[in-house]
């Protein structure tokens, strides 16, 4: 069990890497998985519990990611191997499938974007809910979305195969920025709808304090901090791989997750004064995982040019995002098989999304194979983060002790994450863990 990759690429600078991870982190998850789950119930709760999870149980996850990335300079298959031995090979085939069985779903949601934009673009925006609804459907279903996933994955493929300094870090420092100004720029858009205000007191103020205890709740909150940030999987492994031993990962890990949970909620704060102006609560509170594909374009109808032009922008905006996370899930998988078989890039890159093509076909014909993979998902995220933090933790602390003495931060900082990373993370990620799968169990029986 070795690994045959000799000469590693290295990000061109902090900024780079910075921009390539808060770009694998910004996605789907924080535009429309965030306004989805958080107008599932919760309301201000779910926003708090979520900024607390992240703070702190994802921080010290992060940060235990890039430790053992940037330690083992190896591949996510064998990074923890590399540092604990065979007996932690089954770490590593967990990083090397959860992404690609993510990716196959990804790419389906990447598709139905697309395919929103473009409807949007030639045919304009629905009369109403009920047209929305057919529009949908006849997007979501069929040979439609097939063809959206093949070209969204072909597309992401396309990126990958250039590697790391020319595809994924030059494609993301075009974009990134983009993204910002497209976000704020619409931001600034809704503050000006007449229910801006209403909008953004249900998203932030509606404090219930019951909701806090709501196993639901508890375990949308988990979920989506670790799917938004990119966690347990090996992601942050890959990409940390490729940093030089200079870069300081704490401050990283906290750059990064300070712009994506900003992106979150700044997306709430989009979503949610659209939803309530234009009288679509009712649509939402049935949220499903169509509800945006639906609400925004038949929200924005009644504001004629003006709204088809936002509904554009908005869609070609969480297209971005979703392309720079999508490459994410495709190196963790392609950089293994490189490291394993000792395959050129482009030989992995066009395996690996064969194969993702084929496993994606059924959540893309099938509404209810698509959601039971989500909520897959976040267990498995969950539990990855646990083992990654007690991996690094207690199984190699000093790995983890060489990568934060050499980060250069204060002794205080480090001390803290330690502690965390130890006695705080495990703990009520365990917690988290357990309500996920009690929760998950509750779903199927019912
Ligand atoms: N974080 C991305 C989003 O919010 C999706 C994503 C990319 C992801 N890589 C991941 C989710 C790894 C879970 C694990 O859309």
């Amino acid at each position: 069990m070795e690994s045959k990759i000799s000469q590693r690429e290295q990000w061109t600078s902090k900024l780079g890497f910075i921009l390539a991870a808060a770009g694998s982190a910004i996605g789907l998850g924080n535009l429309w998985g965030f306004s989805y789950r958080a107008s599932q119930g919760g309301g201000a709760a779910f926003v708090l519990l979520y900024i607390f999870i992240v703070l702190i149980v994802c921080l010290p996850v992060f940060v235990a990611e890039m430790a053992l990335g940037r330690n083992s300079m190896k591949s996510p298959l064998f990074a923890p191997v590399e540092l604990g031995g065979t007996n932690w090979y089954p770490l590593g085939i967990l990083f090397f499938i959860a992404p690609i069985g993510i990716l196959s779903f990804y790419s389906v949601i990447m598709s139905w974007t697309a395919d929103t934009f473009f409807h949007i673009f030639f045919f304009g925006l629905p009369k109403d809910i009920s047209e929305a609804e057919n529009v949908f459907k006849s997007i979501s279903g069929g040979s439609s979305v097939l063809l959206g996933h093949l070209l969204s994955l072909v597309l992401t493929a396309m990126i990958v195969s250039s590697g790391i300094k020319k595809g994924i870090e030059k494609v993301t420092r075009y974009f990134m920025p983009i993204l910002f100004i497209i976000l704020l720029g619409l931001a600034i858009w809704a503050s000006t709808l007449s229910g801006a205000w209403e909008g953004y007191k249900t998203f932030l103020l509606k404090f219930d304090f019951a909701e806090l205890k709501n196993p639901q709740t508890i375990r949308n909150a988990f979920g989506q901090a670790f799917f938004s940030l990119s966690l347990g999987i090996g992601i942050m492994v890959a990409y940390a791989s490729y940093l030089s031993k200079k870069s300081n990962l704490p401050k990283l890990s906290f750059g990064v997750a300070t712009l994506d949970t900003l992106v979150g909620l700044i997306a709430g704060l989009i979503t949610f004064p659209i939803v309530l102006t234009f009288g679509l609560s009712d649509v939402i509170s049935e949220s499903t995982i169509g509800t945006l594909f639906i609400s925004i374009p038949s929200g924005l109808a009644s504001s004629g040019l003006a709204g088809r032009i936002v509904a554009i922008v908005f869609f070609g905006l969480v297209f971005i995002a979703a392309i720079t996370s999508s490459v994410s899930l495709l190196e963790v998988p392609v950089s293994s098989l490189m490291d394993k078989f000792g395959y050129q890039r482009i030989k992995s890159v066009w395996i690996i999304t064969l194969l993702i093509f084929i496993l994606g076909i059924p959540p893309a014909l099938n509404g209810g194979v698509l959601e039971t993979l989500i909520s897959l998902t976040d267990v498995l995220l969950i539990f990855g983060g646990f083992l990654v933090t007690f991996f690094m933790g207690w199984v190699v602390p000093r790995r983890l002790d060489s990568e934060l003495d050499d980060s250069k931060v204060g002794t205080k900082t480090v001390r803290y994450l330690k502690f965390m990373m130890r006695w705080v993370a495990p703990p009520i990620i365990a917690f988290g863990l357990l309500i996920s799968i009690f929760e998950l169990l509750k779903g199927w029986i019912n």
